[in-house]
């Protein structure tokens, strides 16, 4: 009996501990350096890649949905938001952008699936290096170190940019979406999938959800999350003529990726273990994150924006600027 207590207070002490160090040691979006200094450590250390796989996004479990591997799960994503937006549609050897390409998975995976010819970029040495490692070359799929607020790209140079939870690390928000389309040929589809707080507008944050959405920020070097609805509103001021621009929410059919986040660590004890001790500390001080994620996607604090839209072609652009003339 003394001995379970002892056990009992020991870790309850230790809980504490870990809670005390997540508080007090955040992983703040200083400027666009912190978030490349903090993937380049998630990648190195390979504890992001050992447990959550080549995606570093969450899965799609439908609705109603179904139990599925974690990892199956985000195959399923990359593959349902394909059709979601119509990319699928588009014809093998189209040239598509991947903006924020973590290690590359999806990038891969949509050349494989579909033929298409991919350029991954991110902020991260260390993703790429690692992208690129994982990628048979030559083939369709390139990788380049890049900041997404200045793509050292041309203009029109692409059939679609595809980007998915990348716009949380990023400040200027309409910079980002005037990025995004400026690459794209006229008639190319952009296809976006983040992370975005509930529009405030509507219903103001209370003190709770404002403590919660700043943890949200500071423990993952994110500087801001858009509305959809604000989003939405950063596209449209773009100054680039588009069309049919939808949204969707999925964080629904998202929301078991938080739970299968943190037990991946239970199912694969030796993909942390065989890393070392620190590992283990690193995996758990992210628990707390991932379970506020969940508390707050589940409430509807966050939620998880599908953006799709297109440029106009060049003919309907040349005709809206001579009716317009
Ligand atoms: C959550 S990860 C998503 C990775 C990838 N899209 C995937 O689904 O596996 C966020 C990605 O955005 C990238 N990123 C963040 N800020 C960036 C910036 N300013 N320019 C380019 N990439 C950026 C990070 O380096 C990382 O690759």
């Amino acid at each position: 009996m003394t001995a379970l207590l002892l056990a009992l207070g020991v870790a309850i002490l230790l809980v504490c501990l870990g809670l005390g160090l997540w508080y007090a040691l955040p992983r703040r979006f200083v400027e666009v350096g912190s978030v490349a200094a903090a993937y380049d450590r998630w990648t190195n250390d390979q504890l992001l890649e050992r447990l959550w796989g080549e995606h570093i996004h969450l899965g799609y479990y439908g609705l109603p949905r179904r139990r599925r591997d974690f990892r199956q799960a985000k195959v399923d994503f990359v593959e349902a938001l394909a059709h979601w937006s119509g990319l699928d549609q588009l014809p093998p050897g189209s040239r598509l952008l991947d903006v924020g390409c973590g290690i590359g998975g999806s990038s891969r995976l949509l050349a494989q699936r579909y033929g298409f010819e991919l350029l991954g970029v991110s902020i991260s040495p260390g993703q790429i290096s690692r992208a690129q490692a994982l990628t048979d070359a030559p083939g369709p799929c390139r990788f380049a170190v890049m900041d997404a607020l200045a793509l050292d790209l041309p203009d029109a140079s692409f059939d679609a940019v595809w980007t998915v939870e990348c716009a949380p690390h990023i400040a200027d928000k309409q910079r980002f979406a005037n990025e995004l389309l400026r690459v794209l040929k006229p008639g190319g589809l952009l296809v976006a999938a983040d992370w975005n707080q509930r529009d405030d507008r509507q219903r103001p944050f209370n003190g709770l959800e404002s403590w919660v959405l700043e943890q949200l920020r500071v423990q993952w070097a994110h500087p801001a999350f858009s509305s959809i609805a604000s989003f939405s509103a950063n596209l449209e001021a773009s100054g680039q003529p588009l069309e049919q621009l939808r949204t969707g929410d999925w964080s629904r059919e998202t929301l078991p990726s938080w739970g299968d986040s943190v037990l991946e660590g239970l199912r694969r004890p030796g993909a942390v273990l065989s890393l070392g001790p620190t590992a283990l500390l690193k995996g758990l001080r992210e628990v707390p994150t991932l379970l506020l994620m969940r508390w707050a996607f589940a409430r509807g604090l966050m939620q998880f924006g599908l953006f799709r839209v297109q440029l106009q072609s060049s003919t309907q652009s040349s005709t809206v600027s001579s009716v317009m003339g």
